[in-house]
């Protein structure tokens, strides 16, 4: 039939120009420049370096628009190739066959190190073809230092880079196996990539996906990354970003950031980020930036993402810090602006589904949430939120609720009944409470009379303008007072405020005035000096109740002669003070280097000598510690002992990882006691929970560096320890040494039991899990002894994140005294950086699971 014919002869036709085409470009004719042409070996064993070089420098010279042809069905290998313009016209760079890095590491040097292969200086190029470019990152890998610990740091190659190009398209590609990020796109103008596909392992380390920076107009569609590390990460000089279609995960999802390392100046702006699919990682929708950057990041949407397992789906987290020190407090910031999410459902792999975690100096605004609903992935509980000096509004429907807006780390929902009973008043407020409050306007109408009356208990919380209360009109304070609280200003008792002279005792007559007040009373430490206080006893009873509202800075004298052997324990000890409220918004600052400098840990030819505790409570009730920074302490910063109902909320700890015995919170002898929403970073235990704790609650803490939570040490010197009742929950460990610790010593008797560690994220922590019944902190070695404390009822649930040692679970029990109880539930932790799989070590340890735990826990032994 005539129809048919025609048919085939069209078909031919198509054929025979197909072929005819492809035999051009294979041999290389017109202005196609094949590496066939130029000797390669085609093989994926010899170099063919030069030959891609070449072949480039003669595509880059054609006057007419010239293709680079990798042929298709071999393999070549290259070494580190820059291909550079600019070019005499526009290029195109085919990628049919496979592009395949040496596997040797000793082929890159020092100095070409961080890249594979480079395109710089090009205009108009298009890399395109449909071929692969396998980095070989194995090697790299292996030798990584985030792999094994015990490996020096040393830097590798990124696969593909462009640099300084514009007009540029990345299309049709698939990346794999890079040895480091997989594709980084710098200084670059006006860049379209689509149809990637990026693959490596997910526990390759730092293969980024896409890494853009210092580039403007910028679209990435319809790719696909599966990698160790982010998915995308968008640094600074970022402008103009769309981002739309696209699959990340596993990996460690969408970054914008860090910004601002180093002090440094950092601008990211109009950043979209659209349709999306995220599988297993580590971040959905991520804005990160480091303490005493300058800059901003702002008008930046992310929209209609699907997060399934996500560990933090929406994160911007302003204090980020990825480093082996702690990161010191500083008050500048990258600014954070305009963010808008919306149209984002799915699941969280934590309960923390939403984190808005921004500087106090420069808190983020302008955050919205449109449509969200997140759900934790399995999960029994609800997802939540946690936001610190975040400005947000919602619209439409918000699942989880986000939290309350917070200022200087206090939920506006906590301050309203007061304020509720202030604002008629008092204010005069133009706006709504929590919008007021918000953005701090409504502290510019208050007037100085106002304060006395509600504000000593606000005040604490808002950290509002302190000279505006203190330096009111006394007479006007006086009368207020009268009614409600009556105040101690250390000043009226003869303190300097000058940190130098010494203040001790104007803090003796102010407390002993308030003491015996028989009004509810406050001492008032004034905002923006520093008090250098002695060790000083402040003690009960009193005979009403007592807030010390320090707003300054209590600081300690740097000389260790002020300590004799009698005191040197304490620095501000409280003494048996019923009613007692520590709180302020200021800092109490231990001045602790010189006796960091002389502890025998530091130097082992010191002798082992004693060092104050900055804080200690003893034989307290309704005690409340709230809102301070304790910084630089001596030894511990906070100790509590034969206490009962203790609340301690809203506290920064923060000394160097280095310095010795710097405990956080130390817990002892006490009943009743709730510690939530504190950072703690220190050289010693985050929190350290002994002999005599009962109903403890500890929820939403971040800790690290430091060493971590413990139960315990018990029952060393053969001694009887109790411990009972303690719940550990939601807390995230950065670095710590341990994360989950129970310590007994051999020879103990009682018990610690109904313990429950659940809801943590462990980043790079030694021993995530560890239960140890064989501790010995001596300098001779413990002898075997047979009774010991006996551990029981211990739950370890929904546990994730990473370990820096391959040995994520331990639980070494006694033989005598074996473990009971121990239940592990929905446990995930991996090796940090991938150095293999993550392991469990038990003796003696009798334990159930359930959920997935992983790493499967060992077989029961003796
Ligand atoms: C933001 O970036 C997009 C491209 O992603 C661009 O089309 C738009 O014009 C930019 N907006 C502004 C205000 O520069
Ligand atoms: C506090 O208020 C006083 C008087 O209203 C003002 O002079 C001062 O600058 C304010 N201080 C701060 C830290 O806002
Ligand atoms: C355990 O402690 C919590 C406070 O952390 C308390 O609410 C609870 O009643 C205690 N349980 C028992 C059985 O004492």
């Amino acid at each position: 039939m005539p129809s048919t014919v025609l048919i085939s002869s069209a078909s031919l036709l198509a054929l025979f120009f197909f072929l005819h085409s492809a035999a051009d470009a294979e041999t290389g004719s017109s202005n196609v420049f094949s590496m066939q042409s130029y000797g390669a070996h085609r093989d994926g064993h010899h170099d063919d370096t030069k030959a891609l070089a070449d072949a480039w420098a003669a595509a880059c010279s054609s006057v007419k628009p010239a293709v680079v042809l990798i042929p298709k069905g071999k393999t070549y290998l290259t070494k580190q190739t820059t291909l550079s313009g600019p070019c005499k016209s526009s290029i195109v760079f085919m990628v049919k066959g496979n592009l395949v890095a040496s596997p040797e590491r000793s082929h890159w040097s020092k100095e070409t190190i961080r890249h594979w292969i480079l395109f710089s200086g090009v205009t108009g190029l298009t890399v395109t073809g449909g071929g692969t470019i396998d980095g070989n990152g194995k090697i790299w890998w292996q030798n990584s230092c985030k792999t094994n610990s015990k490996m020096p740091c040393t830097e590798a190659p990124t696969a593909l880079t462009f640099y300084s190009c514009k007009n540029l398209k990345v299309e049709n590609l698939k990346v794999v196996n890079s040895q480091q990020i997989q594709i980084s796109v710098e200084d670059c103008t006006d860049v379209k990539m689509s149809r990637l596909s990026i693959t490596a392992p997910e526990t390759s380390p730092n293969t980024d996906g896409i890494h853009i920076t210092r580039s403007k107009n910028v679209q990435v569609t319809d790719s696909t990354i599966k990698t160790g590390d982010d998915c995308m990460s968008i640094e600074d000089g970022t402008e103009n970003l769309h981002v739309k279609n696209m699959v990340c995960g596993p990996g460690h999802g969408i970054s914008i950031g860090s910004l601002g390392d180093h002090n440094s100046e950092a601008h990211v702006t109009n950043v979209t980020v659209d349709n999306v699919r995220m599988y297993g990682t580590t971040n959905g929708a991520r804005i990160k930036t480091w303490q005493g950057g300058k800059g901003h990041a702002k008008n930046i949407v992310f929209q209609n993402m699907v997060m399934d397992n996500v560990w933090n789906p929406i994160i911007i987290d302003q204090n980020y810090c990825d480093s082996s020190t702690p990161c010191k407090q500083q008050k500048s910031a990258v600014e954070v602006s305009d963010v808008l999410f919306k149209n984002i459902k799915g699941t969280s792999a934590s309960e923390e589904a939403i984190m808005l975690h921004c500087s106090s100096s420069v808190p983020c605004h302008g955050i919205t949430l449109e449509n969200i609903k997140l759900t934790v992935k399995g999960g029994s509980n609800d997802a939540k939120s946690t936001c610190e000096n975040a400005e947000w509004q919602k619209s439409g429907t918000v699942t989880p609720q986000p939290c309350d807006r917070w200022i200087d780390g206090h939920s506006v929902a906590d301050l309203s009944p007061d304020l509720a009973q202030l604002v008629p008043h008092r204010l005069k407020m133009s706006r709504t409470l929590a919008d007021g409050l918000a953005n701090n306007a409504w502290t510019k109408d208050i007037t100085d009379g106002l304060t006395v009356q509600v504000l000593p208990h606000v005040h604490a919380k808002v950290n509002m303008n302190a000279s505006s209360l203190t330096n009111g009109d006394d007479s006007l304070r006086g009368r207020s007072l009268e009614s409600k609280k009556v105040m101690f200003d250390v000043r009226k008792h003869g303190a300097y405020g000058d940190g130098q002279h010494d203040d001790t005792k104007a803090l003796e007559k102010a407390w002993a005035a308030a003491c015996s007040s028989s009004q509810p009373s406050i001492v008032l430490i004034p905002k923006g000096k520093r008090y250098l206080t002695k060790h000083i006893t402040l003690s009960g009873p009193c005979k009403s109740s007592i807030t010390l509202m320090i707003e300054g800075t209590l600081v300690a004298p740097p000389r260790r002669s002020d300590w004799n052997k009698e005191i040197i324990r304490h620095w501000i000890m409280f003494n048996d003070v019923s009613g007692l409220t520590v709180a302020g918004g200021g800092a109490i600052d231990g001045n602790g280097k010189i006796w960091w400098q002389n502890s025998c840990k530091t130097n082992s030819k010191l002798p082992c000598t004693e060092a104050p505790t900055a804080l200690t409570f003893y034989s307290c009730s309704n005690l409340k510690m709230e809102n301070l920074k304790l910084v630089n302490s001596q030894q511990i910063h906070m100790s509590v002992e034969d206490c009962r109902d203790v609340r301690i909320s809203g506290l920064t700890i923060t000394a160097p990882g280095t310095s010795p015995n710097t405990d956080g919170i130390h817990i002892t002898r006490s009943k009743n006691v709730q510690v939530t929403g504190c950072t703690i970073k220190t050289g010693d235990d985050c929190m350290s929970i002994e002999d005599g704790t009962e109903n403890l609650h500890v929820k939403n803490m971040v800790c690290g560096p430091g060493h971590g939570i413990s139960i315990g040490s018990l029952g060393d010197h053969n001694s009887e320890a109790h411990v009972n009742n303690v719940t550990i929950d939601t807390v995230r460990l950065y670095g710590t040494t341990n994360g989950a610790r129970i310590k007994t010593w051999q020879g103990g008797r009682g018990y610690a039991k109904n313990i429950v560690f659940q809801n943590m994220i462990m980043e790079n922590v030694w021993n995530p899990i560890i239960i140890d019944q064989n501790y010995c902190d001596s300098a001779t070695p413990c002898k075997k002894q047979t009774s010991a404390v006996q551990i029981s009822n211990v739950v370890f649930k929904n546990i994730r994140g990473t370990s820096a040692s391959k040995e994520a679970i331990k639980l070494d029990c006694s033989r005598n005294v074996p473990c009971q109880g121990i239940a592990l539930k929905d446990v995930k932790l991996t090796v940090k950086g991938g150095g293999g799989d993550a392991r469990s070590t038990c003796r003696n340890a009798k334990w159930k699971k359930s959920g997935t735990v992983i790493p499967q826990p060992c077989a029961f032994s003796n």
